[in-house]
């Protein structure tokens, strides 16, 4: 997919006020300082479309932009950031929660993990709670230019054994890289896809 338009359309809070049209919508979620708001710059190629920062923390709303005028992109705030949940019942804001409760026109979800680090029972969580909601989701790995490529294969390999311990199956993942645009086409290609068959639908 060639990225034509990409427009910031607002930032909110509340779900009930998010932009009201039916135009499919993809969401971008991870633990603070996964690099969520730099893949959103880099699918788009908009340096500083999506603000980001190296504090954890930085995206406390939920974004929306409009791209080629035909589909959401929504980036959202890190959930595990200290400062927002305390008991493990409130794993993640409240608002993402009925972000993801309530929004019809997500058609998928993003979870980013660093390709680093082994998963986290806050991510697994998550994806239960996707799981559960019947809210289909990818797996993002980023930052790979942070590991030499059998360092890659490996790290992915050891994540899809530990998540087939509670799935059947390993969900679809992508192997990103926003300083380096590994994966662009990919997760763009993916989106097409899933794009053809809404508006086929
Ligand atoms: P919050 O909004 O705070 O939840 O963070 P975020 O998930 O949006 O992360 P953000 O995109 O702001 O990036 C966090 C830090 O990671 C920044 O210092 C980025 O430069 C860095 N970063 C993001 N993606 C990559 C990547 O692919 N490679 C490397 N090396 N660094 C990255
Ligand atoms: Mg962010």
């Amino acid at each position: 997919m060639i990225i034509k338009s990409a427009e910031f359309v607002m930032s909110n809070s509340d779900v009930t006020k998010c932009p009201k049209s039916r135009l499919p919508e993809y969401a971008f979620i991870g633990r603070s300082n996964v690099g969520k708001s730099s893949l959103i710059n880099m699918l788009t190629g908009r340096k500083s479309l999506a603000k980001t920062s190296g504090k954890p923390g930085k995206t406390q709303l939920i974004n929306h932009f409009l791209i080629n005028k035909n589909w959401h992109l929504v980036d959202l705030p890190g959930y595990g950031y200290a400062k927002v949940s305390k008991s493990s019942k409130k794993v993640f804001q409240k608002f993402i929660t009925q972000y993801f409760s309530l929004r019809e026109q997500l058609v998928t979800a993003f979870i980013l993990v660093d390709i680093r680090h082994q998963p986290q029972a806050i991510d697994l969580e998550f994806m239960e709670w996707l799981g559960k909601n019947g809210i289909p989701f990818s797996i993002i790995f980023t930052k790979a230019d942070k590991l030499k490529p059998n360092a890659i294969t490996k790290h992915v390999e050891d994540y899809k054994s530990s998540i087939l311990e509670t799935w059947e199956d390993m969900p679809n993942y992508f192997i990103t890289s926003s300083s380096k645009g590994i994966g662009k086409d990919d997760v763009l290609d993916y989106i097409d896809k899933l794009n053809a068959n809404m508006f086929l639908s």
